[in-house]
């Protein structure tokens, strides 16, 4: 794993905007796998203030989001889709139609994630994921379990992953969904280039156990390590238990 140490989010956020746009500017049909979270909105901010200012053309750009909550989708509050509305696809000229997003409130959720790993492959594979990290471990919804899934799939949230994305649904717990669409951890890891963010202490030991600990499923994002190119970036707070 690449390492990579940032004084403060807002440094680690512009350097991985500019990545991701030279990146776009490399491949103009790039296919990019984006996570959703507190830690990504830094990111998103710059790279829209960077699209606004630097002509970056998305019109060919296709995007994949990690996952999304059952029972939700377009237009609702606390859904994943409407925050990537907000933080970024309304404010670039993304072709709709090349946004990849579960649709939590599909009829069929088994259906709806076999959907998903076709239209991954169709795309050719993505082509750098970027990844927040849960205090947890969890990469996406893969929560630590005894056994993991390989593909998309239908995931239990935990008490605290729930209390953790509270803050969508006006810190009401009651209305934070119980259970989520996700990739799976083969779905990830075929990505090409993985780019992991983490901020803040609540991180550290999810970070440490990453880089530093056994390939565990209870800490499913100490599988990265099999991966060759993974990008870590870390702010102090993150970084704070490295050995
Ligand atoms: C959420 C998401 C993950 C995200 C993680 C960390 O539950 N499903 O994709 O990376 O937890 O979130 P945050 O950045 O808000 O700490």
């Amino acid at each position: 794993m690449n390492i990579e140490r940032f004084d403060n989010e807002d440094v680690l956020a512009s350097a991985l905007a500019v990545r991701l746009i030279e990146a776009i500017s490399l491949k103009p049909r790039i296919v990019l796998g984006l996570p959703t979270g507190r830690t990504p909105v830094a990111l998103y901010r710059e790279v829209r203030t960077r699209s606004r200012r630097g002509h970056v053309d998305w019109s060919q750009v296709r995007t994949f989001n990690l996952d999304e909550f059952v029972g939700l989708g377009a237009g609702d509050a606390g859904s994943y889709r409407t925050y990537m509305q907000g933080e970024l696809f309304d404010h670039v000229r993304i072709e709709p139609i090349n946004i990849g997003m579960l649709d939590g409130r599909a009829a069929n959720l088994a259906a709806e994630c076999a959907r998903y790993e076709l239209a991954i492959e169709a795309a050719g594979g993505i082509d750098i994921q970027v990844l927040g990290i849960g205090a947890n471990g969890h990469i996406g919804f893969n929560e630590p379990a005894d056994t993991l899934d390989a593909e998309t799939h239908v995931a239990v949230l935990q008490a605290e992953t729930r209390a953790a994305n509270a803050g969508l649904f006006d810190g009401d717990l009651t209305r934070v969904p119980t259970h989520a669409l996700s990739m799976g951890m083969a779905t990830i890891l075929h990505a090409h280039e993985i780019v992991l963010m983490a901020t803040g202490a609540e991180k550290s030991s999810a970070v440490a156990g990453m880089i530093d600990g056994p390939i565990t499923t209870r800490l499913p994002a100490s599988f990265l390590q099999v991966h060759p190119r993974v990008t870590v970036l870390l702010d102090r707070g993150a970084a704070a238990r490295l050995a």
